[in-house]
């Protein structure tokens, strides 16, 4: 799929304040700082359409970004981040779940982890939930930079066995990297694939 047109729609905190209408959107969410928001730039060929940190917790709200008039991409804030109070995490988990369990238009949740680190039970938690609402989601990999071929195949690995203690079917993997372009096509083709269905 070629990228023709990409436009920041709005900000909400507020899922039923989203768009509304049926146009069909996919969402990323992961941890705070795993790159979601920069992945978004990378898909769209935009280097600041999302805006991104080197410090966890930039995206705070849900943001719609209109791609080529017809599909809709959303940035979430991450989950995990250590640093803002009990209250604001419990407020940020609401949300985001309220997105998730709310959301009609949303064909496919996109769950970023970064490939250097072994599974992690926050991550493993976030898919469970997915899985038990029922949420059609991929396994996207990000910063693939940060390691050779054979770390990467490695870690792929152990993440597919973790999971696979769980479900009995893997889910889609993705493997990218944002600074390197690595994974895009496959992605723009997976969302161009679901997006006719
Ligand atoms: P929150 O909005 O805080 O939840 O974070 P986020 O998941 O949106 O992360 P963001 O895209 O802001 O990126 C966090 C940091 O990771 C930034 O410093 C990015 O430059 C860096 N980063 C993101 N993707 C990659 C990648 O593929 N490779 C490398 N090397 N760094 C990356
Ligand atoms: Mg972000």
């Amino acid at each position: 799929m070629k990228i023709k047109s990409a436009e920041f729609v709005m900000s909400n905190s507020d899922v039923t304040k989203c768009p509304n209408n049926a146009i069909p959107e996919y969402a990323f969410i992961g941890r705070s700082n795993v790159g979601k928001s920069t992945l978004i730039n990378m898909l769209t060929s935009r280097k600041s359409l999302a805006k991104t940190s080197g410090r966890p917790g930039k995206t705070q709200l849900i943001n719609h970004f209109i791609i080529n008039k017809n599909w809709y991409l959303v940035d979430l804030p991450g989950y995990g981040y250590a640093r803002v109070s009990k209250s604001e995490k419990k407020k940020f988990q609401k949300f985001i779940t309220n997105y998730f369990e709310q959301r009609k238009q949303l064909v496919s949740a996109f769950v970023l982890v970064d490939i250097r680190h072994e599974p992690q039970p926050i991550d493993l938690e976030f898919i469970q939930y997915l899985g038990e609402k029922e949420i059609p989601f991929s396994i996207v990999f990000t910063k693939a930079d940060k390691l050779k071929p054979k770390a990467i195949n490695r870690n792929v690995k152990a993440y597919s066995n973790e999971l696979l203690k769980t479900w009995e079917e893997l889910p889609q993997l993705f493997v990218t990297s944002s600074s390197k372009a690595i994974g895009k096509d496959e992605l723009l083709e997976f969302i161009d694939a679901t997006n006719e269905e």
